[in-house]
């Protein structure tokens, strides 16, 4: 299993799957894995040749006062179950390869200003902001997401 931080790395080893035939399946994750991710992950290995997870906890998503020092971290943990899966690939990019001044942003309105929207105006517009860039690194033929959180759902899927 290939780890990667970084994001020219990860669209050439993209390109050369692509260019051998292999269609490329991503998970994105924010880490800490568990029983549902792997279902994901499970469900993506059936589905496409190779496999990528992507496991970055996405500051722009968390409000002031929200938790991001304190949301739990085992990449390790999270490595061992990958490699055990089966996956070819976790991108695990730091805040600086993700984000860059001038920083541009993605939201998709009235389904973010409704529910969670209401008291953390602006998690959805993180949320997608780093699902555009991971669509934009990883080219992926299919991705996967929780439907844990069904309101990140819509507006992903709106997206
Ligand atoms: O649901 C999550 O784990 C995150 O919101 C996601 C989709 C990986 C984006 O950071």
């Amino acid at each position: 299993m290939k780890i990667s931080v970084s994001i020219p790395e990860v669209k050439q080893w993209v390109k050369a799957q692509k260019i051998a035939g292999k269609t490329v399946g991503l998970v994105p994750t924010m880490g800490y894995l568990h029983e549902g991710h792997a279902s994901l992950i499970k469900r993506c290995l059936a589905e496409n040749d190779v496999v990528v997870v992507s496991n970055f906890v996405n500051p722009t998503q968390f409000g002031v006062g929200e938790d991001l020092a304190d949301y739990p971290r085992d990449f390790n943990q999270d490595c061992t179950l990958c490699e055990a899966l089966g996956v070819d690939m976790v991108f695990h990019p730091d805040s600086q390869e993700m984000y860059n001044a001038p920083h541009v942003s993605v939201a998709v309105d009235t389904l973010s200003e409704t529910l969670c929207g209401k008291t953390r105006p602006i998690h959805f517009s993180g949320v997608c902001t780093v699902v555009c860039k991971l669509f934009n690194i990883v080219a992926p033929d299919r991705a996967y997401f929780g439907e844990k959180d069904a309101q990140q759902l819509a507006i992903i899927r709106k997206m």
